[in-house]
């Protein structure tokens, strides 16, 4: 008996369709067993098996009725029949045929579309999908992360959170930004706050949240000053995150904003929250509130009365938890202290520094830069050395270039003074844009800049003359070059640009 199916199907639609369908379907099979079972493919893989295939999958379905129904059409034009609704009878051999391929088809499908959406789902949600797919993107943000505390966070804890409608609402937003990526015409770097970031009560606080107790945090920053000797001095102090005894609760210390009885809300006059005039604070339980007002630079009635106030939470500090692009300053230091790049190379400290504040359009040219730079250096002033420990610039040379491609992002634009960092005082205004004495109550109270309010500062020094305080003491702050005491009345930030000042 020979397998019949009804004449509409022979048409050239319905056939191409039924190819590209059955092509995309083994091919889908074949790659999904592929990375199921051999465990290859990686990033890209999951964007073809779960994504393109299915749509091309879905297109060839779809164009088999749409040939059918076309050639139907077609026929009646030509022989004008009285059936003008295409009808199924089951007595005739093509129609039952047709019949159960569609039924044995439409069951499978449904049954793979229901797994492929829920994988589709999974691989969309995955950290190679956000991070990896539109590489050139969001490679400042995914290799910021990857160096993060929260590099095994997956994006989506953070930018989306659980429910439907920051789902829907992210995956709406993801649609533009493919487009934009298409056209290529996003913005470089990607502008923060990103508007539709999620309240951190329902992100941060999943895993982290204001009631859980944090001691202090003992820190300790090996600097290396920008002179011949890349002089070493060093700072340890403890962090007051929360009270010095007191392990109850968070009454005291620098989680006291996030305090459940705290409420603390102000005012910014830019997109970034850098400048803030006005500030309230609310003793929730009491009910009692105070807002201070900065008499540097106080904000008029008009202008508060049209902005809109914004409650802290832990954004306002925490504002890189995962994409934390070091300041040359920093981030030299620290592989410095870590031996990375080597600190008895007269000068490097300063000649590293002044190289990342060159402008590069690509980071080949960069690693380019740096290397000759670097090597002329030092056969200009050191002939000497570059005999006796050329292998020791090769490794300086590496280590910074390594260093360099963590937290400098020339294709981007992304780099440490791309976006402010709002945990500290000295490279931005962090904690000092509203603890600077000036911003006042009319009871006279103020957001104090106190050295003493939020850290310990427990030594420092240079490491043969460290100065170290009594127990839970702490030091006056001494700079590390003489500025007299200009740092007491003016601001860090007025020379320390995350460069050497
Ligand atoms: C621990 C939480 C967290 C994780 C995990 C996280 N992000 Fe972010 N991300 C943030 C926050 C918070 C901001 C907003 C900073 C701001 O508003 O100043 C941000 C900002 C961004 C931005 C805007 C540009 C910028 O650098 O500010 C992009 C793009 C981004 N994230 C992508 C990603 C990608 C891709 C991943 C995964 C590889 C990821 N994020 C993982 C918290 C996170
Ligand atoms: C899915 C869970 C999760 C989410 C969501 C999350 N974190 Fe974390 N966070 C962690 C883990 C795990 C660590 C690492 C703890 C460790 O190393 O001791 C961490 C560490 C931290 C640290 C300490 C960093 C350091 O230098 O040691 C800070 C600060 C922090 N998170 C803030 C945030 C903020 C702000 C958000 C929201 C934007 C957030 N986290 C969202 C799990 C999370
Ligand atoms: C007023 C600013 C501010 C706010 C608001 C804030 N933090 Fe912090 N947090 C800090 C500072 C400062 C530290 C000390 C660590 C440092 O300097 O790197 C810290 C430390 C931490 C640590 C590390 C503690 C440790 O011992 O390792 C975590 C985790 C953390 N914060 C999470 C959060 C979360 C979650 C929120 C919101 C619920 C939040 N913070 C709100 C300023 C803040
Ligand atoms: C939006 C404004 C604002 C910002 C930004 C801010 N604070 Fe505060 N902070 C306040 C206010 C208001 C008070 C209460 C002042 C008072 O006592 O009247 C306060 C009080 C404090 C206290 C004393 C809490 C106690 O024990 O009573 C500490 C410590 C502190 N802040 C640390 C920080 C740190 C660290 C940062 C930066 C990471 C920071 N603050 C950023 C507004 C701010
Ligand atoms: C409102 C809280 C607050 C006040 C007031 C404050 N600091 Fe800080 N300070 C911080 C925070 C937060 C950091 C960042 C810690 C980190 O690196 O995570 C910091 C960092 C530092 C560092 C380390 C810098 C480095 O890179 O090693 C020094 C030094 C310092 N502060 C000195 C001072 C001096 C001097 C004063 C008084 C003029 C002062 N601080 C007032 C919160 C404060
Ligand atoms: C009048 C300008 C000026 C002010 C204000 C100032 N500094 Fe500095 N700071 C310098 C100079 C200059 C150096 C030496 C830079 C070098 O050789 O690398 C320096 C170096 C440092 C270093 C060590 C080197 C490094 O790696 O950055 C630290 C830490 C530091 N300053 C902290 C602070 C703190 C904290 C404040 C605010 C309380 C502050 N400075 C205010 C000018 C200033």
């Amino acid at each position: 008996m020979k397998f019949k199916l009804p004449k509409s199907v022979y048409n050239w639609i319905s056939i191409v369709g039924a190819t590209i369908a059955l092509i995309a379907f083994f091919m889908i099979i074949f790659l999904f067993s592929i990375s199921f079972f051999l465990d290859r493919g990686g990033t890209y893989l999951g964007l073809v098996i779960y994504i393109i295939l299915p749509s091309f999958l879905v297109i060839g379905l779809i164009l088999i009725p749409i040939g059918m129904l076309r050639e139907r059409s077609r026929k009646k034009d030509l022989k004008d029949s009285s059936k003008r609704l295409p009808y199924i009878d089951l007595n005739d051999v093509r129609h039952r045929n047709a019949f159960f391929i569609f039924l044995v088809g439409t069951s499978i499908f449904l049954l793979l579309s229901a797994i492929g959406s829920y994988e589709a789902f999974e691989y969309s949600e995955s950290t190679e999908f956000c991070g990896q797919v539109c590489h050139t993107v969001m490679n400042p943000e995914f290799t910021a992360y990857k160096n993060s505390p929260h590099a095994k966070v997956r994006c989506v804890d953070c930018h989306v959170g659980s429910g439907a409608d920051w789902f829907v609402r992210s995956k709406l937003s993801g649609l533009y930004q493919v487009y934009a990526v298409a056209v290529n015409n996003y913005p470089r770097p990607i502008p923060t706050p990103i508007a539709n970031l999620r309240p951190a009560q329902e992100t941060c606080e999943q895993c982290h949240w204001p009631q859980k107790f944090y001691p202090r945090k003992l820190l300790v920053h090996k600097h290396y000053l920008a002179d011949e000797e890349n002089t070493e001095w060093q700072i340890h102090m403890a962090m007051k995150v929360a009270a010095q005894t007191s392990a109850e609760g968070l009454s005291e210390g620098i989680h006291w904003h996030i305090n459940p009885e705290v409420k603390i809300e102000y005012v910014s006059s830019d997109e970034t929250n850098q400048e803030i005039a006005w500030v309230r604070y609310t003793n929730e339980r009491t009910k009692l509130s105070v807002t201070y007002i900065d008499e540097e630079n106080p904000i008029d009635e008009e202008a508060l009365s049209t902005s809109k106030i914004r409650t802290m939470d832990c954004i306002d500090c925490h504002n890189r938890p995962s994409h934390i692009y070091q300041s040359p300053a920093f981030f030299i230091d620290e592989a410095m202290a870590a031996g990375r790049i080597p600190s008895s190379l007269p000068g490097i400290k300063s000649i590293a520094v002044e190289l990342c504040d060159e402008e590069y359009s690509t980071i080949d040219e960069a690693m380019k830069t740096i290397d000759s730079t670097i090597t002329k250096y030092y056969d200009e002033n050191y002939p000497e050395l570059v005999e006796t420990s050329s292998p020791l610039i090769e490794e300086a040379i590496i280590g910074f270039q390594n260093e360099f491609s963590k937290n400098i992002f020339p294709e981007m634009k992304v780099r440490w003074d791309a976006y402010p960092n709002n945990i500290g005082h000295v490279e931005f205004q962090g904690c000092f844009r509203c603890h600077t004495d000036t911003h006042t109550s009319t009871s006279n109270r103020i957001i104090s800049k106190d050295c003493n309010l939020c850290h310990s500062i427990y030594a420092q020094g240079s490491p043969a003359t460290l100065q170290t305080a009594s127990f839970y003491e702490s030091l006056e702050f001494e700079h590390p070059v003489d500025i007299d005491e200009v740092w007491k009345d003016s601001f860090c930030t007025d020379c320390h640009t995350g460069l050497a000042p």
